[in-house]
């Protein structure tokens, strides 16, 4: 099946066209960072806006770039949820306009669905396996034991991984989104060079916190003056990283040995971290566990992952009507409630 994806749920509006779930025909993604940047986050508002302005241009750009028209697709899939409701309703309205004017099956995803899956569209993973999702929004740990089939292991009680990065970031003056800066800095610092904080990591639980290592950041700011400067700030990123990363490692470890699930799927945003993926690499290799990490363009949003479960749920003939709502929040765990009753 030919597939056409939309998605708005948050700052960037993106289209793809995918071939039966997994060949990537076009997967366009435009960023308003520099939109929302010189307010230091995504303002909500001002993301519907922009979605509305290019959202047209953003699919006519998918479908030319796949070498396809609109006669050539044969359903559509849309982010549902979670995510900003304003700015998820203009690509739902969009989908549902077009399905309804080109008469096509519609099926409403799930955003957190479509990160832990992206990776299908690099190769086959075997099921069950263990998922981290690990974005600006979220922190959870999953068992996956097919499309549609996830249990919640574990999550952030406070601030999501992606935003202790950002609000570490902003704190240290870099600019929005900060993640990637920090990547950046830490790759020239050292991650002994402070010691944080590594929350919950030995509490017997699969939750996260992140609040209390932000806080221990900003501590170690006010108490040094220069430590936002020069080689103290690289140290201060690798350290940062170097204790999210131990906590994001340890959790992943301990729901490996707890499941005995030896494969592990790192997806999200976040997942573009260099310490992250190398660090993963290396439990990997201790435990000889079977890693898949997407390559970075498919960990962070974009509308080519939701394909993988929309061209699933939609040749299964589970489509969703044209009187889909957004659902800002939408835990992963009631999908299989939803497939139960036939959407
Ligand atoms: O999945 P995503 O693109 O959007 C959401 O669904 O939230 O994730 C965005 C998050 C942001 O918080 C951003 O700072 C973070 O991913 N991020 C990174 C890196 N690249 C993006 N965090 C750490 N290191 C990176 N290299
Ligand atoms: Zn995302």
């Amino acid at each position: 099946m030919l597939v056409l994806a939309i998605e708005s749920s948050c700052d960037e509006t993106a289209a793809a066209v995918v071939q039966d779930g997994r060949s990537v025909l076009s997967n366009v993604i435009f960023s308003q960072i520099a939109v929302h940047a010189e307010f230091g986050g995504v303002v909500p508002e001002i993301a519907s806006r922009k979605h509305l302005e290019v959202i047209v241009s953003v699919i006519e750009e998918a479908l030319q770039k796949g070498a396809v028209g609109l006669d050539d697709i044969e359903g559509v899939a849309v982010t549902q949820g979670p995510g900003l409701a304003g700015a998820l309703l203009v690509g739902i309205s969009t989908a549902k306009a077009m399905a309804y004017a080109r008469n096509l099956p519609l099926v409403g995803v799930n955003h957190i669905e479509g990160h832990l899956l992206a990776v299908f569209l690099e190769h086959p993973v075997e099921f069950p396996f263990i998922a981290l999702a690990v974005s600006g929004g979220h922190t959870h740990l999953y068992r996956v034991d097919g499309i549609g089939r996830y249990t919640t292991l574990g999550q952030t009680l406070d601030d999501a991984a992606g935003e202790a990065f950002d609000k570490v970031a902003k704190l240290l003056g870099l600019p929005y989104p900060g993640g990637a800066v920090i990547d950046r800095l830490a790759a020239t610092g050292d991650p002994a060079g402070m010691k944080f904080p590594r929350p919950l990591l030995h509490d017997g639980s699969f939750n996260f916190s992140f609040s209390g290592l932000k806080t221990a950041v900003l501590n170690h700011v006010q108490k040094n003056p220069t430590a936002r400067e020069g080689a103290s700030l690289n140290d201060l990123c690798a350290s940062f990283q170097a204790a999210a990363c131990e906590v994001l490692v340890g959790k992943t470890a301990a729901a490996v040995k707890t499941t005995g699930i030896k494969r592990v799927v790192v997806a999200g945003g976040v997942a573009c971290n260099s310490a992250l993926r190398r660090e993963m690499g290396r439990l990997a290799g201790e435990e000889n566990l079977e890693l898949h990490i997407p390559s970075p363009l498919l960990c962070a949003d974009n509308a080519a992952m939701l394909a993988v479960p929309g061209d699933h749920y939609l040749t299964n003939g589970l489509t969703s009507g044209l009187t889909i709502d957004a659902l800002p929040v939408w835990p992963l765990d009631s999908i299989a409630e939803r497939l139960r009753k036939k959407f």
